[in-house]
C-alpha cells in the first residue's frame, strides 16, 4: 500500500487522536495478569496492540473488543497457560519486550517471532538482564528473534544498570522483577518514558522510585496477586506528532487535538519545537493518572536549533516528524546522540536521510545524528517518490511534509501505518489533507 499526498493550505478542524500504544500495550499485560475482569478505554486497536492481544488469548486470557472497550478476563499473576503454539509479535518491538520479561518467569516454555522489521531489531539488550536473572532464554546467534524461553523454577533479582536508554528494558526487567525472588533494582541513566512506573502503580502494585534529575532506581518486589482495574488510555502523543507538524508547516492551518497524553517523559518534541519558535498552546488539561491536555497549534514560522541532547530520549518516537519540521526551518538543526534512531522498526536516521534527500533537502548524517540545512518558512519540497521502508512513522512524516511540496509526493510501503494509527488517512482528510492509497 502506498501514499500519495498533495500539497496542502489551510487545513483546520477539531480531532480525537487515537489511543496510546506503550500505554494500550500495558493496560493489556497489567489486566491479563490481574485476577478478573477489566476494562480498557480508548484502547488503540492498531495491529501492534492486536498482536499482544492476540499472545495473551493464546495464553488463556478472555479478552475481547467492542463499542470502543476492551474486556480482559485476567487469569492472575500464575494463571497464564502453555501456549500451543509460537507467539508471533508482528511488527512490535514493545510488546516483544515487554512480554519476555514476564514469559522468562513462568513454568512453561515459549517461543517469541515477529515479521521481517521486528527480527532484525536487537534482542541481547533485554536476553543478558533477563539471564543474570536465572531465565533460560536465547536468542538468535545475530541477538535478534527468534527468542526461545524454557522453563525455570524461579527467577532472582537483581541489580541493573540500563546500559541503554530504553524504556522497553526497563519495563521488561520491571515485569520479570514481579515474579522474582527478592528486590528487583533497575537504574536508569537518562530518564524514559515511565508508563510502566505509573500503570504498575494504577493497579496497586507497590513500587519504589528514587528519582535524581538526571537518573532514578526503581525497585519492584515478586507480587503475590494484582487486583483488575478499569483503565483509561489518552491519545498517543506520537501520533498527535504528525498532525501537529501539519498544522505548524502548512500555510494559515489551525488544528485542535483533544484529549492527547502530554506525560513529561513523552514530550520532549513539544520542548524542541517551543524552542523553533513554534505556536502550541495546552489547554483544559487535566492530572489523571497519564496527564491529557487539548493541544492547539497553528502555522508558525520556525527557527532551526541545536537539540539539546537531554530531550532525545523524550522524543525518540517523533524524530521523524521532528526532522521534517527542520527540513522546513530557517537554517541549520543539529542533532547529536540519537544512535537509538538506527535500532528501530528502520534505521530512522538512513531512513529519515534518504526521505529529506528525495525533497530536495541537504544535510550531513553521521553515525549518531544529522545536521539539517532548513529551507525556512517559504521553502518549496521537490515532488519526490518516497521509500518508507516499511516503517510506520517514516510514511507519516514523510505524508506531512508532503504539503509542502510543489506538486505532490507518492510514498511507498505505507501498510504498517496501521501497526500504530489505523484511521490516519481519515484523519488527515477531515482537516482539509488530500492523501489516497493506492496499491
Ligand atoms: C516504547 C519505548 C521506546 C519507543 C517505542 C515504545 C515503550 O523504545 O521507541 O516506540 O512503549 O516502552 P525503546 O525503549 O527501545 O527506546
Amino acid at each position: 500500500m502506498n501514499f500519495l499526498v498533495k500539497k496542502g493550505n489551510g487545513l483546520a478542524g477539531e480531532i480525537s487522536i487515537p489511543g496510546d500504544k506503550s500505554i494500550s500495550h500495558r493496560s493489556i499485560i497489567l489486566a491479563s495478569l490481574a485476577e478478573g475482569s477489566s476494562r480498557i478505554y480508548g484502547l488503540l486497536e492498531g495491529e501492534d496492540c492486536l498482536a499482544t492481544i492476540e499472545v495473551f488469548k493464546k495464553m488463556g486470557v478472555g479478552i475481547s473488543l467492542k463499542d470502543g472497550i476492551c474486556l480482559v478476563d485476567g487469569k492472575g499473576i500464575g494463571g497464564l497457560k502453555e501456549p500451543d503454539q509460537v507467539l508471533d509479535f508482528g511488527n512490535s518491538g514493545t510488546s516483544v519486550r515487554l512480554c519476555a520479561g514476564l514469559l522468562s518467569a513462568q513454568r512453561f516454555s515459549s517461543v517469541l517471532i515477529g515479521d521481517e522489521s521486528l527480527s532484525t531489531r536487537p534482542m541481547q539488550r533485554i536476553v543478558d538482564p533477563l539471564t543474570s536473572m536465572g531465565a533460560n532464554i536465547s536468542a538468535s546467534d545475530k541477538g535478534t528473534l527468534p527468542i526461545t524461553i524454557n522453563s525455570v523454577k524461579s527467577l532472582q533479582s537483581i541489580e541493573y544498570s540500563l546500559p541503554v536508554a530504553s524504556a522497553q528494558v526497563k519495563s521488561c526487567l520491571m515485569l520479570a522483577g514481579l515474579f522474582a525472588e527478592g528486590e528487583t533494582r533497575i537504574k536508569e541513566n537518562v530518564i524514559t518514558r515511565d508508563h510502566t512506573e505509573k500503570i504498575f502503580l494504577e493497579f496497586g502494585i507497590p513500587i519504589e522510585i528514587f528519582s535524581e534529575k538526571t537518573f532514578k532506581t526503581i525497585c519492584v518486589n515478586k507480587i503475590q496477586r494484582i487486583e483488575p482495574k478499569d483503565i483509561r488510555v489518552p491519545g498517543d502523543f506520537s501520533s498527535a506528532s504528525f498532525f501537529i507538524l501539519a498544522a505548524l508547516i502548512c500555510p494559515n492551518s489551525f488544528l485542535r487535538l483533544n484529549n492527547v497524553g502530554i506525560n513529561d517523559t513523552r514530550i520532549g518534541f513539544l520542548h524542541a519545537l517551543r524552542n523553533m519558535g513554534a505556536n502550541i498552546d495546552l489547554i483544559n488539561q487535566k492530572d489523571t493518572p497519564e496527564p491529557t491536555a487539548d493541544i492547539l497549534v497553528k502555522t508558525s514560522v520556525l527557527k532551526g536549533i541545536t537539540l539539546d541532547t537531554a530531550l532525545v530520549a523524550n522524543m525518540i518516537d517523533e524524530m521523524p516528524a521532528f526532522f521534517m519540521a527542520a527540513a522546513l526551518a530557517e537554517g541549520l538543526t543539529i542533532v547529536k546522540d540519537a544512535k537509538e534512531l538506527r535500532t528501530k522498526e528502520s534505521d530512522r536516521l538512513q531512513a529519515m536521510a534518504d526521505s529529506l534527500n528525495a525533497f530536495g533537502i541537504s544535510y550531513q548524517l553521521s553515525d549518531d545524528g544529522i545536521v539539517i540545512h532548513g529551507i525556512g518558512s517559504k521553502g518549496i519540497l521537490n515532488s519526490a517518490e518516497i521509500d518508507s521502508y516499511g516503517d510506520h512513522r517514516i510514511a507519516m512524516a514523510s505524508a506531512i511534509g508532503s504539503l509542502r511540496s510543489d506538486d505532490e509526493v507518492r510514498i511507498s510501503d505505507c501498510k504498517n501505518v496501521n501497526t500504530s494509527f489505523p484511521n490516519f488517512i481519515n484523519i488527515c482528510k477531515s482537516v482539509g489533507i488530500e492523501i489516497n492509497e493506492y496499491e
